[in-house]
């Protein structure tokens, strides 16, 4: 996948997330990216409202993941807090990225390099309006 596109809103934003989670299938990857309240938790919260999720979805900032039930598991982590890739082992991030659920990883850099190679990348930077310009990378189709 190569597309950008605009969200006006945070409703956008949760549109575009409904958009993709329709596409999310076991073992889908998404890195969410853009700076502290770019929208990457608006985004996640519509991947989980099209994966039958309705609970309410918040930054796992301190949990660093939290877990969801939906027609597909959903893991949502926020590596803001980890500082090495062994963290991120430890809190059994590995084992989620090769599970039967759907990962969408917020501050994902740090383990770059343990992404899949179907990994779908979200690149969301904010306009002096507001807006969002939203970037979809790679992926699987
Ligand atoms: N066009 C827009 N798209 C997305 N969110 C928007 C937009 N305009 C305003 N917002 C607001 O920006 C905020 C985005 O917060 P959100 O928690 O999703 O950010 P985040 O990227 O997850 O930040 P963090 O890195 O702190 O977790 C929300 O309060 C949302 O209502
Ligand atoms: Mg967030």
């Amino acid at each position: 996948m190569d597309r950008t596109l605009t969200c006006r809103t945070a409703d956008d934003m949760e549109a575009l997330g409904r958009e993709i989670g329709e596409t999310c299938v076991p073992g889908t990857v998404i890195s969410l990216r853009g700076s502290l309240g770019a929208g990457k938790t608006v985004f996640a919260k519509g991947v989980a409202r099209s994966l039958g999720i309705q609970e309410a979805i918040v930054s796992p900032t301190f949990t660093l993941v939290q877990e969801y039930d939906g027609r597909i598991p959903m893991y949502h982590m926020d590596l803001y807090r980890i500082t090495s890739e062994e963290d991120f082992q430890m809190i059994g991030g590995e084992d989620m990225l090769y599970s039967d659920g759907v990962c969408l990883i917020e501050w994902s850099e740090i383990i770059n390099s343990m992404l899949p190679s179907g990994t779908l990348f979200v690149q969301i930077t904010v306009n002096d309006d507001q807006s969002r310009t939203v970037t979809l990378k790679g992926g699987l189709k």
